[in-house]
């Protein structure tokens, strides 16, 4: 019988999820298909395939997910994001960034349009009922922001539904103008569960005590966050002489001196939009304590870059590291079994342990 976990909706009386959750390796497994699976993941941007011909193999959330998938441009220009497993055998399609007018897989010749299409496949003439709709390669749904892609193996709620009121709030940044800086991305390997890390993301409550570089470049007393059904958005105003985004008339923030905006979408997803562009944080379990942290970084402003709340963003990094692996050796100790939410400064982890648990009872 599975572990049932439940958290108040109401915030001022809500306990946090219990420890031992930290430890569910049902839970952990439940997890993949309630939370991961059936969620919206970052897969690159458009660049990776500009030209009609190109073709990008994908494997979604490796280590967790491993589903394979394939990026294709067609002859029409039109994009399509397909399963990369052949609807023969199961052979693994295409094995690495190429430019075809066609997929052939390569155990037994069959041949696919770049639009996913069974073309040809040889010695199946006297096949019945052959080809039907289950030989073309499956269609992953895709969505696109600005450049930015993302798929989902099978998506609990549109694209639109998940990311609209992101989408709506911030329609003003340049986000078309956002270039791949790969020198600036990286990652990270974190000995914890994965929820603990994002509970650390998801709260500017600890940035006083923990981030004495980011505080000083924040106004801690205004910093808030927006709840939405999947996901919120966290507030820093700047202070002194920082970097700051001067928000159009169009925004709720105009005449206000935003130093960043910190977007989480469940369950992994951390968009973190500074006034040089956005840095795209992908959170993946590898197992139930340990998580690789990807710092993908988009530019629309390099002049920005020195001075603003997310320059140092390698600092800040290595100083929630140490908390959260602290806390994955504390949370499992016999004398802790859950704690509070601050009212006013945990709103963010109160509305995604409600979602963990939800989820999972369900
Ligand atoms: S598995 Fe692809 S043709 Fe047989
Ligand atoms: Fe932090």
């Amino acid at each position: 019988m599975a572990a049932r976990y439940t958290i108040d909706p109401d915030i001022s009386r809500a306990s946090t999820l219990p420890g031992r959750y930290y430890s569910d390796a049902e839970a952990f497994e439940r997890g993949k298909e309630k939370y991961f699976a059936s969620s919206w993941q970052f897969i690159g941007d458009e660049s990776h395939v500009k030209a009609p011909g190109q073709v990008v193999p994908i494997e979604l959330l490796p280590g967790l997910l491993d589903e394979p998938i394939v990026l294709t441009r067609d002859a029409n220009d039109t994009l399509h994001c397909l399963s990369n497993v052949c609807t023969h055998r199961g052979m693994k399609l295409c094995e690495g960034p190429c430019n075809e007018r066609f997929l052939r897989c390569r155990y037994h010749g069959r041949r696919f349009g770049l639009d996913g299409r069974f073309q040809s496949m040889p010695e199946f003439e006297q096949a019945v009922g052959f080809p039907s709709e289950t030989d073309h390669l499956a269609k992953v749904p895709l969505a696109q922001w600005g450049p930015l892609l993302f798929a989902s193996a099978k998506p609990a709620a549109t694209f639109e539904t998940m990311m609209g009121p992101l989408m709506k709030r911030l329609a003003w940044l340049p986000l078309n103008d956002a270039r791949h800086d790969a020198s600036q991305s990286r990652e990270y390997m974190v000995r914890c569960h994965w929820s603990l890390y994002v509970d650390n993301y998801l709260e500017g409550f600890h940035i006083p005590f923990i981030h004495g570089a980011l505080n000083d470049a924040i106004d801690y007393e205004t910093y808030r966050t927006e709840v939405f059904d999947w996901g919120n958005l966290q507030i820093a105003e700047a202070k002194g002489a920082t970097t700051s985004f001067d928000p159009p008339t169009s925004s709720p923030d105009h005449g206000l001196r935003i130093s960043a905006y910190y977007y989480w979408g469940f369950p992994n997803l951390m968009l973190n939009f500074y006034p040089w562009g956005v840095s795209i944080n992908v959170v993946r379990p590898l197992s139930i304590d340990t998580t690789k942290v990807s710092f993908i970084r988009y530019v629309w402003d390099e002049s920005k870059l020195a001075q603003s709340a997310g320059a140092d963003l390698d600092r800040v990094e290595r100083e929630d590291e140490q908390v959260v692996e602290l806390v994955q050796r504390g949370i499992h100790s016999r004398f802790y079994s859950r704690g509070r939410f601050s009212p006013t400064r945990e709103q963010g982890p109160h509305q995604f342990h409600r979602m963990l648990a939800e989820r999972l009872a369900d």
